[in-house]
């Protein structure tokens, strides 16, 4: 059985099957429509969500499956007391597969350890969110055509974003990729990355002004400063606002350069920008809807042909 605990659980022709499989169903949705009918998705979510959650729960359903689970923790046993790994055990006997999200690093791991379904992680704490990042592959695959050979600048809170390490993890993978860092001292990337990008030898720069760079970079990764992992309010005020991507700024970047975000964004990308056609924000969160109908799909072990009959290959096969 496999499941997704980081980006690295696959390996990159792997992911290039998924990809090509979620551009096939960007391209003929209809073929995919009841691929996973009589299937079930358990999202388990102990931690707040807007697209993470509905985008997994509108994968499922495009494919004809179905979804049950909770968005919060106080609404499940999780109040009672339960262990992740009791929780998990007893969703296994309820679900196919299930997908969770949780404030601690290494909640998806102790899932997995108990589970007899394939575990999504959608999140755990400032760890990994592995479904984002096939979710940013896939965007800046569709934008640029590639996955090498390009600058990639990430913005913002480099310290606590599990997106940010994802997105270093997965496209350290590919050639001729060079990472620009941009962040306060306070938010810096974690030094387990930096030993990572050292021992691959990947070439990274760090900054602290977006200006000074921008006009470097193929893509401009923003995040949102992660207010829910300070241990205190006041750096939390004093570093929310260190970065506002606006149409002045922009100015000096790259016409072929894309903006991507996670999402949420609070104040870090002015909306000014959004009309920018540079803006890719809101094709990724698209994007991660078909990406993750693939991943299911993957991990389901579920094959859709080309004349739209299915195979099962099970056995934790996958059917790329
Ligand atoms: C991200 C997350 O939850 O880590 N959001 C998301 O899943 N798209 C980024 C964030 O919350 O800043």
């Amino acid at each position: 059985m496999r499941h997704i605990l980081t980006p690295l659980d696959f390996s990159v022709s792997e992911l290039d099957a998924i990809f090509d499989i979620a551009a096939d169903i960007e391209a003929n949705p209809k073929k995919y429509a009841d691929a996973c009918h009589g299937k079930k998705l358990a999202t388990l979510f102990y931690e707040p969500s807007t697209r993470t959650r509905l985008s997994t729960e509108t994968a499922m359903l495009n494919m004809g499956g179905s979804v049950m689970g909770f968005s919060d923790a106080n609404s499940s046993s999780v109040s009672k007391g339960e262990s992740i790994a009791d929780t998990i055990r007893t969703v296994s006997c309820f679900a196919d597969i299930a997908a969770i999200r949780h404030p601690k690093e290494g909640a998806a791991m102790v899932a997995k350890q108990a589970s007899r379904i394939p575990v999504i992680n959608c999140g755990d704490g400032g760890h990994q969110h592995p479904t984002q990042t096939l979710t940013d592959l896939m965007t800046i695959r569709s934008l640029k055509k590639r996955l090498n050979n390009m600058t990639i600048g990430l913005c913002g809170d480099l310290k606590f974003g599990r997106t940010v390490h994802s997105l270093i993890e997965a496209m350290s993978r590919y050639p001729g990729i060079r990472f620009i860092f941009i962040s306060p001292n306070e938010l810096r990337i974690p030094d387990y990355v930096i030993d990572m990008l050292d021992e691959k030898g990947i070439p990274y720069e760090e900054y602290i002004r977006l200006d000074d760079v921008i006009g470097r970079l193929d893509i401009l990764y923003m995040t949102r400063v992660q207010r829910e992992r300070f241990f205190n309010e006041e750096d939390y005020i004093r570093l929310k606002d260190f970065y506002i991507l606006t149409r002045k700024i922009m100015r000096r970047a790259k016409n072929d350069m894309f903006v991507l975000h996670p999402l949420p964004r609070v104040n870090e990308i002015s909306v000014e920008v959004d009309s920018d056609p540079r803006a890719a924000y809101f094709r990724q969160v698209q994007y991660g809807v078909y990406v993750r109908m693939a991943l299911i799909l993957a991990l389901l072990g579920i094959k859709v042909n080309d004349d739209g009959s299915i195979t099962e290959e099970g056995g934790g096969k996958l059917p790329l």
